[in-house]
């Protein structure tokens, strides 16, 4: 029997790491730069200390992220000071081979969504384990006014999917926006533009986590054997 060379194996967190980094070739030097959230981004925004004086500042998707900005000393601006940013950095909980994601399960995805729209360049950064082959596995997060929940609820009954309000210790968690989260399981979505279209459209909801309107252009996915990047500018999936 031959001998077998050892394959490295990466942990999520190393994998993280290695896109986090891999993203800083995507920043635009003398730019302000759309930021995401969550233990992949942390990672970006970890990295990005290094380029901290060749970029004018960041905009953030979240409280969480603008702190952790903050702290490296890299100024955050507001989205109305800002008209058009070259690349947003955000990750994703699951991504398809068109670059339709969902997100929002660290709650951020409306000021996710919104950065995203500010951008010309969604630059999705993610661990292999989120390549789908289609979107509705992962639990689809719905950011709601309070007092639209059940309705909303009952309206994805009607799609086949069983809504629950995210909690933390005991009380609905509330957003960075002061709403609730719903969500979301037993979907299965086939086509993410119509869906997105869809659910925007009821009452009541916020955002909903599907981003297919606000689709990522590139994802650097961390792979045991390195960052392969994906490229979706025209719809389809490049490697
Ligand atoms: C936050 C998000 C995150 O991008 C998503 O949850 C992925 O997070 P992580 O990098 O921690 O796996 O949408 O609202």
């Amino acid at each position: 029997m031959k001998n077998q060379a050892p394959v490295a194996t990466l942990s999520q967190d190393q994998l993280k790491t290695l896109v986090g980094v891999a993203a800083l070739a995507y920043v635009v030097p003398g730019e302000i730069i759309g930021v995401g959230t969550g233990s992949t981004v942390n990672k970006f925004i970890e990295a990005l200390a290094s380029m901290r004086d060749d970029i004018k500042g960041a905009v953030s998707s979240s409280l969480a992220s603008t702190e952790r900005l903050q702290a490296l000393g890299i100024p955050v601006f507001d989205s109305n000071e800002v008209d058009e940013l070259a690349v947003y950095i955000d990750g994703a909980d699951e991504i398809d081979a068109r670059g339709y994601m969902i997100k929002g399960g660290g709650a951020a995805l409306t000021r996710e969504k919104i950065v995203a729209a500010q951008s010309r360049r969604f630059v999705c950064i993610a661990d292999e384990s989120k390549l789908v082959p289609s979107l509705g596995r992962y639990p689809l997060p719905v950011e709601v006014i309070p007092m639209a929940a059940r309705r909303i609820s009952q309206q994805f009954a009607e799609l086949g999917g069983q809504a629950r309000v995210r909690m933390v210790g005991g009380q609905p968690l509330l957003t960075d926006n002061g709403q609730i989260l719903l969500d979301v399981t037993g979907l299965d979505i086939v086509d993410p533009l119509a869906f997105e279209t869809l659910v925007s459209q009821w009452p009541g909801v916020v955002t909903v986590g599907v981003f297919a309107h606000q689709k990522a252009q590139v994802c650097l996915l961390g792979t045991t054997s390195g960052v392969r990047t994906l490229a979706f500018d025209d719809g389809s999936l490049k490697t």
